[in-house]
């Protein structure tokens, strides 16, 4: 990882806050690192998930960013080479659906130079065309949303009437492309889909794709959560390991914000994301970049700050810097600690908007 030594030269003239790193790196008040930068590309999508886009708040009027609001492909790279000197060292592309952003594998084959690992979270409807093209820009791996293996369900939550199929014959397509480890992600609801997680595990024991059971979460102000549709990650392990023993595996990387679970049996290991019951703000390295260039702390921020006015009105790559390095190093953020009833009800930005 590239050392920032421009900051370092910063701070000593104190123009930035101290205490701002933590063994050489930039840290937050809460000593975390900025590792990861999650750059959404659209807000738009053609799928109308239950959970994130209901169809009653994202219709045929829905307000989406003008073209001319959010960042060209320039912008994006000018803005994520800072990132990676600041010491970001994976990068994911999100939504809205980022494959319904014309022409993104170069976009990919932009951002692929700079050393980041490159992923990217798809909903997987666009995603068997795209495949090679993506590979072949320097997209390390997929992780694609697949909510249940029925049918019916799937549709019901897609709200786009799209079929189970053809997700899995994206997913067949991006492992053949070597876009893998492929992950799968189900968000389970209570009720609506739960029934279904031993189906979706037993589908993807063995195959080397990784399914992860995301607990549903309030983000966004428009999904009407409640805190009675969620399904708590340990019974989701003990759901499956009644049927196929599971045992814990520590975490790939420090701050992966998936618990792994492996099979007893072998057969390769399945991943809970559980920010309502367990709570990773602790360890939370995430950046996030909205699609027309506002930056965001939490998933759960109420409000963002401004890069685009900064890169339109001709900012220095430094002053830049400089303003990315303050925004993380006043970072407090810790709003899965500190859920209630009363702040899921707070006003926040929509996920489809700032990226999952
Ligand atoms: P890898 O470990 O690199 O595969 O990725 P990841 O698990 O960070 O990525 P992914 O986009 O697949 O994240 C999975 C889901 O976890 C997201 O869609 C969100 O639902 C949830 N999630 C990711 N990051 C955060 C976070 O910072 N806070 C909260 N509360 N949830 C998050
Ligand atoms: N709760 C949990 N995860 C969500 N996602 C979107 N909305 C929610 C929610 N309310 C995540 C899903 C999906 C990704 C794009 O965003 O993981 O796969
Ligand atoms: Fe679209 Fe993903 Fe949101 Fe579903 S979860 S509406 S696929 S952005
Ligand atoms: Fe990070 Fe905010 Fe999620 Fe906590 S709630 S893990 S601070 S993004």
């Amino acid at each position: 990882m590239k050392k920032v030594i421009p900051i370092e030269d910063r701070r000593t003239a104190g123009r930035v806050a101290a205490p701002p790193f933590v063994g050489g790196e930039l840290a937050d008040t809460r000593g975390r690192a900025m590792h990861d930068l999650r750059i959404s590309v659209t807000d738009r999508c053609n799928f109308r998930c239950v959970y994130c886009m209901p169809r009653e708040a994202f219709g045929a009027d829905h307000p989406f960013l003008p073209y001319s609001a959010i960042l060209s492909f320039e912008e994006i790279t000018r803005l994520a080479r800072i990132f990676v000197e600041l010491g970001v060292g994976k990068i994911r592309l999100t939504g809205g659906e980022p494959l319904v952003r014309r022409d993104l594998q170069r976009l990919v084959a932009m951002l692929a130079p700079l050393g980041a690992e490159l992923t990217l979270t798809t909903n997987g409807s666009l995603l068997a065309k795209q495949a090679r093209a993506l590979k072949q820009a320097g997209l390390d791996r997929v992780t694609v949303s697949l909510d249940s293996l029925d049918d019916a369900t799937f549709r019901a939550m897609n709200d786009a009437d799209f079929p189970v199929a053809k997700v899995i014959e994206a997913i067949d397509v991006a492992a053949a492309e070597g876009l893998t480890p492929v992950k799968v992600n189900m968000v389970v609801k209570r009720g609506v889909n739960d029934e279904h997680i031993v189906r979706m595990a037993e589908r993807w024991r063995g195959t080397g794709h990784i399914v992860r059971f995301i607990e549903y979460m309030d983000v966004g102000s428009t999904n009407a959560w409640r805190m009675d549709d969620v399904i708590p990650s340990a019974e989701v392990v003990q759901r499956i390991s009644a049927r196929w023993p599971l045992e814990p595996i520590g975490a790939n990387y420090a701050g992966e914000v998936a618990e792994r679970w492996r099979y007893a049996d072998g057969s390769g290991e399945i991943g809970v994301i559980s920010s309502v019951t367990q709570a990773f703000c602790s360890t939370c390295t995430r950046m996030r970049l909205s699609t027309e260039g506002s930056l965001f702390t939490c998933l759960f921020a109420q409000s963002g700050h401004d890069l685009k006015a900064l890169l339109r009105g001709g900012a220095t790559d430094e002053e830049i810097t400089n303003e990315i390095a303050a925004v993380w190093q006043r970072r407090a953020d810790r709003y899965s600690e500190i859920r209630t009833g009363e702040t899921a009800k707070l006003r926040k930005v929509e996920m489809s908007y700032i990226g999952g």
